[in-house]
């Protein structure tokens, strides 16, 4: 590793979305040199197109690894390794990559970055509270009804803040480098529990209710999910919401010294946006 690694600019891939938004926002506050990787970037990356990917790497000596659509999609671990070797060729020295817990394919993805020769620094992280308002499920809390096939399973949901403000630690700092942090929040919660978390902070009701893996695949279709990707995430969700990640972690607290953001915090600072008010656009 050179010292340069701190001067170069850094790629922030998925750099519009939950997380890697807010760790743009965070090195730009600190004054950092920093590039967004997405489609609607400049220059735009594209995972599907590999004539996207030599613009972003221009140059650039750090990288904080999104994937998109999931590290769980069967293409992943071969485009992650030919992104990882491309970079590093390149002059990339050091990557924080954002992984899922419990997911066997993305650990394979996880060991693509180890090996890749470059400094890594692996974010494995649980549920994003912000599933709730910046995704997916931000319409189901604005119609107030949520529908998951998640049962009575306990899930201890991370917030995005928290992952940000690791990955900027370990994309500034060299004490994070060759470090595994399994991300949860400080406690478990079914989503029933959540549901009713969001409820209160809203001051409305909002039910939860549960459904078999199969009839959420029904309901992706209706609302015209690709099917591959309906595969992928039905794939996913029967996984990762079947009880193996029914445990908290320390990871936020080895990585910051401190407590990770609780759910009812993140509810209330949501209710603020108004992202949940009733009478918002869809977002699609
Ligand atoms: N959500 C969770 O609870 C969770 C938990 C653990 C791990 N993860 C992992 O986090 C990663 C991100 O998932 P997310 O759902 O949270 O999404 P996200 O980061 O909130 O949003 C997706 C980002 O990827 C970009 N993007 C979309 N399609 C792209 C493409 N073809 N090429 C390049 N960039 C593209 C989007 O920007 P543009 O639209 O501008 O391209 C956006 O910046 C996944 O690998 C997932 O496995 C998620």
């Amino acid at each position: 590793m050179t010292e340069n690694v701190y001067e170069q600019p850094i790629l922030v891939l998925g750099g519009t979305g939950k997380t890697g938004r807010r760790v743009v926002n965070r090195l730009t506050a600190l004054g950092r040199s920093v590039r967004v990787g997405s489609r609607s970037g400049e220059p735009r990356f594209d995972w599907t197109d590999q004539s996207t990917w030599a613009g972003v790497l221009e140059g650039v000596g750090s990288v904080y690894l999104v994937y998109y659509p999931d590290l769980a999609a069967p293409d992943a671990p071969a485009t992650i390794r030919a992104f990882v070797e491309q970079a590093v060729a390149g002059g990339v020295e050091r990557i924080i990559l954002l992984s899922g817990r419990g997911e066997e394919a993305a650990q394979l993805c996880e060991q693509v970055v180890q090996r890749s020769g470059a400094e890594w620094t692996i974010l494995r992280a649980s549920w994003f509270s912000q599933n709730f308002s910046e995704d997916f499920l931000v319409d189901s809390v604005r119609g107030d009804e949520i529908v998951l096939p998640a049962g009575d399973v306990g899930e201890p949901f991370v917030d995005a803040d928290d992952i940000a403000e690791i990955a900027v630690a370990a994309l500034t700092e060299a004490g994070h480098v060759g470090q595994l942090y399994e991300l949860t929040g400080p406690r478990l919660l079914t989503f029933a529990e959540a549901t009713a978390e969001i409820a209160k902070a809203v001051g409305r009701p909002i039910t939860y209710q549960s459904v078999s893996p199969q009839e959420y695949a029904e309901v992706m279709a209706r609302y015209q999910v690709p099917a591959e990707l309906v595969a992928v995430l039905t794939d996913l969700f029967g996984k990762v919401l079947d009880g193996r990640n029914a445990h908290l972690t320390d990871g936020v607290r080895r990585a910051l010294g401190r407590r990770p953001r609780d759910f009812a915090d993140y509810a209330r600072d949501a209710v603020a946006t108004d992202v949940w008010a009733t009478g918002q656009p869809d977002r699609g």
